[in-house]
């Protein structure tokens, strides 16, 4: 008998085969055991009929628990009640573990209890539609650059250097030095778009986020790709780009897990290009005439830009910032001086800034005074300089927050649910 995959079920109509897995649920009456078993690929019933198998097997069933692992042995037929369309008629169950009280049961579960048992949650339907979904985007995203003949890249998660500021720096002690985890690896892309042209790294990134946010995380996954001779225009083209092309892949391959969230898919098609594109000063006239108390000079705070995201149905591209509020390696706005040439996307419906990114700081004086200014260290930086000294060129890139873009793309309220193991300033266990 084959050992066959749920999800894959349709091709084995009449056939026997074997399914490996565990049990989700179970219902029986009289005569009939209604076991809904999980392989990871998916969910189907599968109904033990008295008549059908032995005595002992048929008991099993009445002890069996939820979540107990089993391999199932019999004919699959068409069922025209159950989601998949099909139902397997049991013949023989092999139990592989009797599980103990399960402590995750169908009934509601607070937000609390069921991240400290996340290691069992994941077996549940929600998590394990917002993962398929997050797996979903990272390969659409490495398709999309892929194709594009984009290099892969990793960044190293140990560095002698802040990226995004000095305040979110987690330390640690290295052989007697300090070190930190990366905040961003664009430092480092940046070196390797002088050597590949376009490149792109895709790894965990940190942040010692003291804000309890529902959109911040202390480790999360970053996609950022950069670019050799491009400019603020062309990298604001690529992010709208990619967007487009993540949502209508989650869109196409991910039916069934957004209808197992509930994702209104409406407000996800009408996610079309062109992106609406504002800058920061138009932004900032948007916002007071609303009623925000922003001040010209000042970074949007969450709240800005959940207002900025109702003025539209589809993401919005904010762009040139003042110098004064962005990150030290941004270039100069040459049209005014006091604006820097970068962007931040922010998704609609209030999920807030997906992309940051922009265009780099390429002359080496200009760079060289952005460091000291800073209080950065020059010595650690002396490498990034060097990019300046030798064959410096325009260049632009940015930064998407994966757990930002499944947390949108899924609906849902809070980040935490986006990730497998959510860190957060309250959270390290499980
Ligand atoms: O805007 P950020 O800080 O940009 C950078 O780090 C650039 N160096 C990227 C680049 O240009 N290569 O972060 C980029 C994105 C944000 O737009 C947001 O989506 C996400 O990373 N992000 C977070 N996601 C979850 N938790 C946090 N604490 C996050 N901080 C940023
Ligand atoms: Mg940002």
């Amino acid at each position: 008998m084959e050992w066959v995959q749920i999800d894959n079920i349709s091709s084995f109509d009449k056939e026997d085969v074997e399914l490996r897995g565990w049990l989700y649920n179970k219902r029986s009456s009289g005569k009939l055991h209604f076991l809904q078993v999980r392989d990871g690929s998916g969910i189907i019933q599968c109904v033990v009929f008295k008549g059908d198998v032995d005595d002992e097997t048929f008991d099993l069933c009445h002890q069996l628990q939820q979540e107990s692992s089993l391999i199932i042995r019999g004919t699959v037929r068409q069922d025209e009640r159950s989601v998949l369309g099909f139902e397997v008629g049991v013949k023989e169950i092999e139990p592989i573990q009797g599980a103990e009280a399960y402590p995750i049961s169908p009934k509601e579960h607070g937000i609390s209890y069921l991240m400290d048992h996340r290691h069992l949650w994941l077996r549940s339907n929600r998590p394990h539609a917002i993962l398929k979904v997050r797996h979903e985007i990272v390969r659409t995203c490495r398709n999309f650059l892929d194709e594009l003949n984009f290099t892969l890249i990793d960044a190293p998660i140990f560095t002698p250097n802040a990226c995004e500021g000095t305040t979110d720096l987690f330390e640690v002690d290295y052989f007697g030095d300090k070190a930190y985890l990366t905040q961003s690896g664009q430092l480092y892309v940046e070196a390797a778009a002088m050597a590949f042209g376009k490149v792109y790294c895709f790894g965990p990134t940190f942040r010692s986020e003291k804000s309890k946010t529902r959109r911040h995380l202390t480790e999360f996954w970053m996609l950022e790709p950069e670019m050799a001779y491009c400019d603020l225009q062309q990298d604001m083209d690529l992010a709208e780009e990619l967007v487009i092309y993540i949502v209508q892949q989650v869109l196409e391959k991910c039916r069934g897990e957004l209808e197992i969230l509930e994702r209104d898919t409406a407000q996800l098609e009408r996610v079309k290009g062109p992106f609406p594109r504002i800058s920061y000063d138009e932004a900032v006239s948007v916002l007071q005439e609303k009623g925000s108390d922003i001040k010209w000079g000042t970074d949007l705070g969450g709240d800005d830009e959940t207002i900025i995201s109702q003025q539209y149905d589809r993401p919005v591209l904010v762009h040139r910032y003042p110098k004064a509020v962005k990150a030290f390696y941004m270039k100069g706005d040459p049209a005014d001086e006091r604006l820097a040439l970068c962007v931040d996307m922010i998704a609609p419906e209030g999920y807030g800034e997906i992309i940051g990114g922009g265009q780099r700081e390429d002359d080496l004086e200009t760079l060289e005074h952005k460091i000291a200014a800073e209080g950065l260290p020059r010595e650690a930086f002396a490498w990034y300089l060097d990019l300046r000294q030798y064959g410096s060129v325009p260049h632009a890139g940015f930064g998407m927050g994966l757990e930002r873009v499944v947390t949108w793309l899924c609906g849902l309220h809070h980040v935490r649910e986006t990730i497998p193991f959510p860190r957060t300033m309250q959270r390290i266990y499980p």
